[in-house]
């Protein structure tokens, strides 16, 4: 029975790495998904049916167990089910907390073990109590922070910092280490209550550790958070020598952590800076008024028709108002009717357009683009040269010219889209205001730019029209 589940653990484990790595291509992202789901299924009923305790028990409390699987899976399903695709980052940091909150109970649960041999004065293990506190402390700054940022996402919790934020955090940190050494080296019957001033402590670091950083930076954070997950899973992977548990967490950790700096690398930001730094906190709500610097010109949708219509090739740049505006599927038929007319078509995809990573990769699959037609940046930048017309579905940061230009702006050295390189831009956005870093884009002023104002997927659908009027 033990090799069986060891064998449950390995397939687990192998469909964890292949999963990650297919999800590493948008044409085998959803396969991914499913092998590594299905590894995980085999190692959880595996454990529930195959697992045996020192004493070679069986689990018993199967009601318990499914009572917990039943309600869990429920509430997921639906929740997925429900999302929509701008509120994802919303429902990754949720469910990002309740791992969090999973590790830090099974400290909590491990302790009272613990706790037990210190009443009866049997001798404990340091080793496993060091890593109770780890996966308390992690997995405790991980819920709490995740449900802060939760809480920005969706506007219920507003950015707060006072002066001395951040001098306050690291003195707090540096308390709930102290307290974790004091109490591994000297734990007695009378401070066993200084774990509970820890975890309490931990949960307080989470909210204060989040609550000031600006909420259009949330992304990096949850992200951040998500490897502190990983991490405190692998210390229950410790805890209980489980090797799936521990090559899980290993793995999430180590994903977050990469794709944080993966994040930081392409808005050319760093870590300290998006922690400390409230970088687009001005621009979440995107209503403050700006001033333009200089004259636009506006292009008229039968224009922009005609442009688009007698062009050989015809470049989209989907970026964060193609996923508010929920314009993919009016987008991709546009894509199709230029096709039909004979204009290649094709998709420039910023690392970091929109909200999320691979936000829009998974937004237009959701309307069935092509994989193909998806060109990287580095890719995508080549073409520019030898394209006709440019479209700008919603981005903004990802094509402004002063990441290359400015070096006072504070997107200077991200990598971006460089559109101006084809012969004609069409820009479209509901008005001048700035995107998420909150700063102006000379692109719209330049003379090969036309300006199309108005929610995408109403302006695609007019294009649409005018285009099959051409
Ligand atoms: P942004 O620079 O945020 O610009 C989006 C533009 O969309 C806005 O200027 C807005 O202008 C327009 N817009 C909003 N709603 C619209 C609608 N319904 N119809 C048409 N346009 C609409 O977007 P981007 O170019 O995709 O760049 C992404 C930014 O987010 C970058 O600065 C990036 O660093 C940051 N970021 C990304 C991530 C990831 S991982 N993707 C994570 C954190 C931060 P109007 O209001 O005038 O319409």
């Amino acid at each position: 029975m033990e090799h069986i589940l060891t064998i449950c653990y390995l397939i687990g484990s192998i469909t964890f790495i292949l999963g990650l790595k297919m999800l590493s291509n948008p044409a085998t992202a959803r396969k991914g998904n499913l092998i590594a789901a299905a590894g995980m299924t085999i190692a959880i009923f595996g454990t529930i049916f195959l697992y045996r305790d020192e004493a070679g028990n069986l689990l018993h409390n199967y009601a318990w167990i499914f009572g917990g699987l039943l309600i869990g899976g429920i509430v997921g399903t639906l929740a997925a089910k429900k999302v929509k695709m701008t509120a994802m980052p919303e429902m990754v940091s949720l469910f990002n907390g309740m791992g969090g909150a999973c590790a830090a109970l099974i400290s909590f649960v491990e302790f009272g073990h613990i706790a037990k041999h210190v009443q009866e004065g049997l001798p404990i293990n340091l080793g496993s109590l060091l890593t109770i506190f780890l996966g308390l402390i992690i997995g405790s700054v991980s819920f709490a922070g995740s449900m802060i940022a939760w809480g920005k996402l969706n506007g219920k919790v507003k950015d707060f910092s006072f002066t001395g934020q951040h001098i306050f955090n690291l003195a707090l940190f540096a308390v709930i280490l102290g307290l974790a050494g004091f109490l591994l080296f000297n734990i007695s019957a009378a401070n066993i209550y200084l774990f509970y001033v820890i975890s309490f402590l931990a949960l307080l670091y989470g909210v204060f550790f989040v609550l000031p950083i600006g909420g259009a930076d949330m992304p990096v954070v949850i992200s951040l958070l998500n490897s502190f997950t990983g991490v405190a899973a692998a210390c229950g992977g410790f805890l209980y020598g489980n090797k799936v548990m521990l090559t899980g967490g290993i793995l999430v950790g180590a994903a977050g952590t990469l794709l944080t700096i993966l994040m930081c690398k392409a808005m050319n930001r760093s870590i300290q800076n998006v922690l400390i730094g409230s970088f687009g906190a001005k621009s979440t709500g995107a209503a403050g008024g700006t001033s333009p610097q200089g004259n636009y010109k506006e292009i008229s949708l039968s224009d922009a028709a005609t442009v688009m219509a007698y062009a050989n090739k015809v470049m989209i740049v989907p970026g964060y108002g193609l996923a508010v505006a929920q314009a993919q599927h009016t987008c991709h038929e546009l894509e199709k009717y230029l096709e039909e007319k004979g204009v290649e078509v094709k998709y420039a995809i910023h690392p970091v357009a929109g909200r999320m990573p691979g936000h829009m990769n998974v937004l237009l699959a959701e309307a069935d683009v092509s994989y193909d037609k998806l060109l990287e940046m580095e890719d995508a930048n080549e073409e520019f040269k030898t394209t006709d017309v440019v479209l700008i579905l919603g981005a903004n940061d990802v094509v402004n010219p002063a990441a290359k230009n400015d070096p006072a702006s504070p997107i200077y050295g991200m990598p971006i889209l460089e559109v101006e390189q084809a012969k004609t831009v069409i820009v479209n956005k509901r008005s001048m205001k700035p995107g998420y870093a909150g700063i102006e884009n000379d692109l719209f002023f330049q003379p090969k730019t036309s300006m199309l104002f108005g929610d995408a997927k109403a302006a695609l659908q007019k294009l649409l029209s005018e285009i099959k009027s051409v």
